[in-house]
């Protein structure tokens, strides 16, 4: 018998069939965004909750965006950096007066940047700080998440991301987030070059650590001469509620990696920011990329991080952080499924407790069948992160959403 099948099934199938298995999306196929909203195959709208993992805080197809993208992509897409391109220096010039550092080296994925940090980070520590040559010792703290490639899994203590990958990059030590006498023993160490973290874990469940965490971690770094290294990719550009993460407790760290909404979702855009004592010690022919620093991303790049800015994203997300959370504790006080909630600004999770042979899984996929978009991970943990454009009666439409789909399963 033949079925006919839903667009929505056969674009999942011709994924299924021609894709690397490499990914466990929710059944739902999206062909269109705006704003906080995005669109099925079938038609059916959806509040978007992931923002894809924080990288549209500004909103799908936020028309500034767009409009620099399309004005950009019709004079200058790429020329790589063999040549000056008329756009790259008034964007180094933009991000490194927007957060304070000397200088800027533009990468294209969050991964990059994170390699490009640890690169730099080594190269510091032998020309700088004088460690013997290929001595030097990256710490990182355990629950991380920075990407896929070697050398970011190789730092991970999540099996699902290491197993069966080795060998691994050596010259790394993993402790336990958010523990500073863990941290002073390691970075103790007169090898050690960096402490790499992120100022919320993301992937991990949105891990907000205790309070002053950063703090001690900038001043145990100042004192062995140890670079802080934070990874905002997805804590950064006003998703916790401040434009980073790091300006919460008022640190600064020696490198700061970016990516993700530093384009707003439009193409793959990261960069890593330093002073000159360290950025300086990459001459050329060292490091790069074909794409990095391209006018395209540079053009875009400009544009979202002056959304940002100019729509007061980062106040929204911090107000109405406070707001979702509060509304998530009168859940989780009605409801023994939610067991906790956590974050920061709108970066917050939930954590789900199986009934029922019900999971987090289905949990959300209710959700989508509601109208809402999330997506779990390790298991029992919701992540709610929307664009940071969404008002407070939008917010309040989501919170409806979430509450009846959970007190369903009760
Ligand atoms: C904190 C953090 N760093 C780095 C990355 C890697 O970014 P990308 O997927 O763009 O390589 C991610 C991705 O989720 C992340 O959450």
């Amino acid at each position: 018998m033949t079925e006919i099948m839903t667009k929505t099934a056969e674009l999942i199938e011709l994924e299924e069939n021609f894709g690397a298995h490499n990914y466990h999306p929710l059944p739902v196929v999206l062909e269109k965004g705006e704003g906080v909203f995005v669109w099925d195959v079938e038609g059916k709208k959806y509040f978007d909750f992931l923002a894809a993992y924080s990288a549209v805080n500004q909103g799908h197809c936020h028309p500034r965006i767009i409009k620099a993208l399309t004005t950009q992509a019709q004079k200058l897409t790429l020329c790589s950096r063999a040549f000056y391109n008329s756009i790259l220096g008034e964007y180094e010039k933009y991000i490194t007066e927007y957060f304070g550092y000397d200088k800027v080296l533009p990468m294209n994925t969050g991964v990059e940047g994170g390699e490009t940090a640890i690169k730099l980070a080594r190269r510091w520590a032998y020309d700088v700080k004088g460690v013997k040559e290929y001595d030097a010792k990256i710490v990182f703290a355990k629950g991380n998440f920075w990407g896929r490639t070697l050398a970011a899994i190789s730092a991970s203590s999540d099996p699902t991301s290491y197993k069966g990958f080795g060998p691994f990059m050596t010259g790394y030590e993993l402790i336990d987030y958010n523990d500073l006498v863990e941290l002073e023993n390691a970075i103790k160490d007169p090898n050690t070059a960096a402490f790499m973290v992120e100022p919320i874990q993301g992937e991990a469940g949105v891990i907000v650590p205790t309070e002053g965490y950063l703090k001690g971690v900038r001043d145990l770094c100042t004192k062995y001469n140890v670079l802080f290294i934070a990874d905002e990719v997805q804590t950064g550009l006003s998703r916790t509620g401040k434009m980073l993460a790091c300006d919460h407790e008022n640190v600064k760290p020696d490198i700061l990696i970016l990516g993700k909404a530093l384009s707003g979702g439009v193409l793959p855009v990261s960069a890593v920011l330093a002073s000159n004592e360290v950025m300086l010690t990459i001459k050329p022919g060292e490091h790069g990329s074909t794409y990095g620093g391209n006018p395209l991303a540079c053009a875009v790049a400009m544009e979202a991080l002056k959304v940002l800015k100019e729509e007061k994203l980062a106040e929204n997300s911090d107000a109405l952080g406070i707001i979702f959370r509060e509304e998530m504790t009168k859940l989780k006080n009605e409801t023994d499924i939610v067991t906790e909630v956590r974050g920061k600004g709108l970066f917050n999770a939930i954590v789900i407790k199986e009934k029922n042979g019900k999971t987090a899984w289905d949990v959300c996929l209710k959700f989508a069948e509601n109208g809402l978009l999330a997506k779990p991970t390790h298991g029992d943990i919701i992540r709610f992160a929307p664009p940071l454009v969404i008002t407070k009666k939008q917010l309040m439409e989501c919170v409806t959403i979430i509450r009846n789909v959970i007190l369903s399963f009760d």
